[in-house]
Order: C-alpha cells, then sequence, then structure tokens
C-alpha cells in the first residue's frame, strides 16, 4: 500500500471530509482535503470498501485554502471546515444540500440565498464537554470527544467558543481534575463524572452549567461551588443522572421528561430576540449561534407573512423564542415542546412579555391530530431534530394541509426525505434558503417553504380560521 499519494478530491462528504474515486480502488475519504485542489496525502487506513487518508501538502493550494488557527484541528474534528474559507465553506454547504435534494427525487428544486453568520470565531454559545481517562488510564481527561475514536481531548483554547466558556470550561475541568472526580464508567458503574453542556447568554453573558454525572457523591456541591466563585459569570450548576450505556449524554424517564437537580443558583439565563426576553434553562435547546437566531427566525415569519387574524403553529418550539416572535405577528400561536422545562420557560416568557401563545406539552406525532381538528389550514413551522418528521407527522401534515409550511432542519437529507413526501401529496416545495449557524462545520440549517393547495371552498374566511378548542 502506498503510504503517499497526490490525489484531486471530487466531493464533499457529509461529515466535511473530501472523496477521491478517480485512479482508487475503493473511494478514498480525505481528511483536510479541498475539492479541486490536488495534494499529497497519507493513508491511514485501506479497507474492503474504503481508504481513508489525511491531507499532508499541496504546491498549488486552493486560493479557498486557510490557515489553520487551531492546534486540536484533527484530533478533536468539531470544525472539520476549518481549513477553508467562508467562500468554499458556502460552496460545500450548496453541494451537500444539493445531493440531498437530488437524492430524494427533488433535482428541480433550486437553492435559494446563503446567509452568513456574523462571526466566524467566537460564535458558540453551548458546548458540550466529556470525562475520560488518558490513554495509560492513570489521568482523568476533560474535553471533546475525538473525531478518530471518542477518546477525549482537551480543547482549552476553543476559538469557536464564546471566550467566557472557554473559562468556566477550563475552570470545571481544572477543579474536577483536582477534587479527584474521575469519569464515570456505565459498565462498571464506577466514578462520578460523564459530561457538561455549558451555556452562555449573548445578551448577559450568564452561564448556566449542566453537569451530567453517574451519581451525585457530596463532592459535586463543592465542584459546583468552586465553579461558581472562580466565574462570576456562572449563574447556576445543576446535575442530570445518567447511567445508561451509550453515547446519549441526557437521559430521558419514561414520561419523557429529563432529571435535573440543583446544586447552586438557578435554573435559567435569558437571550433576547427582537426586544423579547426568552428564559432558557439547564436541559432546554437553544441555538447554537445565538446571533443567527433572528435572522432565521425574521424570515420564517416574513415568509409565512401571517396577519392579525392568522393562527401559527410552531412545532418543536423549544423555549418558543419563533413561536413568540410569531406572536406579535398573528392572532394565535401555538408551540409544540416535548421538553417539559422548556414549556414551563416558554409560558413564563410569553407571561412576561404579555404575548398571547399557548404552549403545549409533549409529543408532535400525539398532539397534532388535536390541533388539526382545532385549526383550519393554519400557517405551520416545523424545527424538528435531525432524524426529521416521524412518518404520522408528515401523514399528519398532509391531512391538515397547512396553507403554509416553513420547514427548518439542519440535517438536509432527512429535511430532502419529508420534502419529497409533501411534494408527493401534491405540495410545492420552494428553493431551501441556507443559514450558516454553525461555521466551520459540515452543518447548515436550511429554510423550506412549502404550501399545499387549499380548496377556496375549504378554505374560510381568515377570520374563520380559528375554530373553538
Ligand atoms: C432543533 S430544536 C428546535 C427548537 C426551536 N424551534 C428553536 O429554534 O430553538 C428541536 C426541538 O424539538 C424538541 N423535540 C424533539 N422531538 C420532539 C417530539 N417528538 N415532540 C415534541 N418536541 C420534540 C426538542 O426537545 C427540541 O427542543
Amino acid at each position: 500500500m502506498a503510504k503517499h499519494v497526490v490525489v484531486t478530491p471530487e466531493r464533499w462528504l457529509p461529515k466535511g471530509e473530501t472523496e477521491v474515486t478517480a485512479g482508487q480502488h475503493v473511494p478514498m475519504v480525505v481528511w483536510g482535503g479541498i475539492v479541486g485542489e490536488e495534494a499529497r496525502v497519507k493513508v491511514v487506513h485501506k479497507g474492503q470498501n474504503q481508504a481513508r487518508a489525511i491531507f499532508e501538502e499541496t504546491d498549488t493550494p486552493s486560493p479557498h485554502r486557510m490557515q489553520i488557527p487551531c492546534d486540536r484541528y484533527d484530533p478533536c474534528g468539531g470544525c472539520p471546515m476549518l481549513h477553508t474559507d467562508p467562500e468554499m465553506q458556502e460552496m460545500a454547504h450548496r453541494s451537500r444540500v444539493r445531493e440531498a435534494l437530488d437524492r430524494a427525487g427533488l433535482d428541480d428544486v433550486g437553492l435559494g440565498a446563503f446567509t452568513r453568520s456574523p462571526r466566524m470565531f467566537d460564535f458558540r454559545h453551548v458546548v458540550k464537554l466529556g470525562w475520560g481517562w488518558s490513554f495509560d488510564g492513570k489521568r482523568s481527561k476533560v474535553g471533546a470527544w475525538g473525531r478518530r475514536d471518542r477518546r477525549i481531548v482537551p480543547i482549552p483554547k476553543c476559538n469557536v467558543a464564546a471566550p467566557v466558556l472557554r473559562r468556566v470550561m477550563t475552570s470545571l475541568a481544572h477543579h474536577s481534575i483536582e477534587m479527584g472526580l474521575v469519569p464515570y464508567d456505565p459498565i462498571s458503574d464506577e466514578g462520578v463524572m460523564r459530561g457538561a453542556v455549558i451555556r452562555a447568554s449573548s445578551k448577559t453573558g450568564e452561564v448556566l452549567v449542566t453537569l451530567v454525572a453517574g451519581r451525585i457523591p457530596k463532592k459535586l456541591d463543592e465542584l459546583a461551588e468552586r465553579i461558581a466563585q472562580d466565574n462570576g459569570e456562572v449563574v447556576g450548576v445543576w446535575v442530570h443522572v445518567n447511567m445508561d450505556e451509550g453515547n446519549g449524554l441526557f437521559h430521558a424517564d419514561e414520561d419523557g421528561s429529563i432529571g435535573m437537580k440543583a446544586l447552586t443558583g438557578r435554573d435559567w439565563i435569558e437571550e433576547e430576540l427582537d426586544g423579547i426576553g426568552i428564559r432558557v434553562g439547564p436541559g432546554d435547546f437553544y441555538q447554537t449561534n445565538p446571533a443567527m437566531a433572528l435572522p432565521l427566525y425574521e424570515r420564517t415569519l416574513n415568509q409565512l407573512a401571517p396577519g392579525p387574524e392568522d393562527a401559527v403553529v410552531d412545532l418543536y418550539s423549544g423555549v418558543g423564542g419563533l413561536t413568540l416572535l410569531a406572536a406579535r405577528r398573528c392572532g394565535l400561536a401555538i408551540g409544540v415542546e416535548a421538553v417539559e422545562g422548556a414549556v414551563r420557560r416558554a409560558r413564563e416568557s410569553a407571561r412576561r412579555n404579555r404575548l398571547n401563545a399557548e404552549f403545549i406539552a409533549g409529543d408532535v406525532q400525539e398532539e397534532l391530530p388535536a390541533i388539526a381538528k382545532r385549526l383550519s389550514h393554519p400557517l405551520v413551522i416545523v424545527d424538528p431534530a435531525r432524524r426529521g418528521l416521524h412518518p404520522d407527522v408528515r401523514e399528519g401534515l398532509v391531512e391538515m394541509r397547512p396553507r403554509k409550511l416553513a420547514y427548518i432542519s439542519c440535517n438536509a437529507s432527512s429535511m430532502a426525505r419529508d420534502l419529497a413526501v409533501f411534494r408527493e401529496a401534491g405540495a410545492i416545495v420552494h428553493d431551501p434558503e441556507l443559514f450558516d449557524m454553525f461555521p466551520h462545520t459540515a452543518h447548515v440549517e436550511c429554510l423550506t417553504i412549502v404550501e399545499f393547495e387549499v380548496e377556496e371552498a375549504r378554505r374560510a374566511p381568515r377570520r374563520k380560521l380559528l375554530r373553538k378548542g
């Protein structure tokens, strides 16, 4: 096997690597390559179906190649596009979304505008950390799960994270190691620390820390106090217990709730969306790159264009940011979300902002039929997790025939699959627009508008669109 070969990658792959097929027995996946750039690569693995290689050098660098401003680029792997400029990142996103649409049979659907992130560094307002052992098993390590084998890679200088998160990460790693809080092993049920989610508000700079542990020894109270004392921005430290095997950070109870116990402080930080205060709690979802949230939400609502007599249904509403922005423009906004804490905070945010929004705690799959009975052809937003829509939800939406549907997604493949079903049912699928929510990664946020045909006879005057509940 030749260890070093010269290749020219042909396409971007879903995880941010590139692929070479020309002249290869099996497709070669190149880490650090750029499509169209001839480069020398080192082959690190040759299997029956795939070879893997790492970029080494090139005499003819792509004009889009950038100096990598991170010494953990390769072992961490969290920013696979860090070696490319924003223009190439846009091209790569476009090619991946294009492929997803083509694969789903939507080859006649085009691609709309790409909205860049106002910041390419320091933009992340949430980081997830893991605990693990060093290679020799003698020391605890705290950091990201590495790209090759999920071994922990410390990332104290991570320059995509907001500066306050870098400080809190470092402090948390330092104190947990000094206090002998070792990694938890779900197989032997030994140890304590599993992970942490640290979230900062882009409005106030306040930080909420959620520890994930296999058990809750007394020492965790001291750890929480130490972190809060070291970092004035930390307003709350909470702990979630997860003894499950596997890679999932949170364990959902039978009723779907995610248990949290206070170690110190309060259970929320506040974000702001065009003057609306939104509270985010320890187990809630909120956008990774808050500076992109408002452009995405405003574009969504401008496309749906609700009037004061319209109803907007926001499915998978999280802490309700988009629902509350919609409530300012329409007659009634309804959010549906599975995480109860997020729904509680969304209701509180509605009250505090004096907005007419209703939040339903539950599974979209189960709640949709009742909403469809209650509202005639409402405007609907869906923003599901990466797996996309459950088949029952797709079916329910086809039956409901929203006047317009806005599909927000961070996974073009599941989105394209769902859009193909809507199209099959006669809907018009407009060109997805792209939002750079996660710079330097292979992920991009898409917004697609879908229009269902609504028979005029069934399309009651707008005033009567709201049926009694
Ligand atoms: C991608 S997030 C979007 C949140 C929100 N739209 C926002 O912009 O912040 C998806 C949300 O869907 C929720 N979720 C996932 N599966 C669900 C389900 N089956 N029913 C209701 N909510 C669900 C998650 O808890 C999460 O808050």
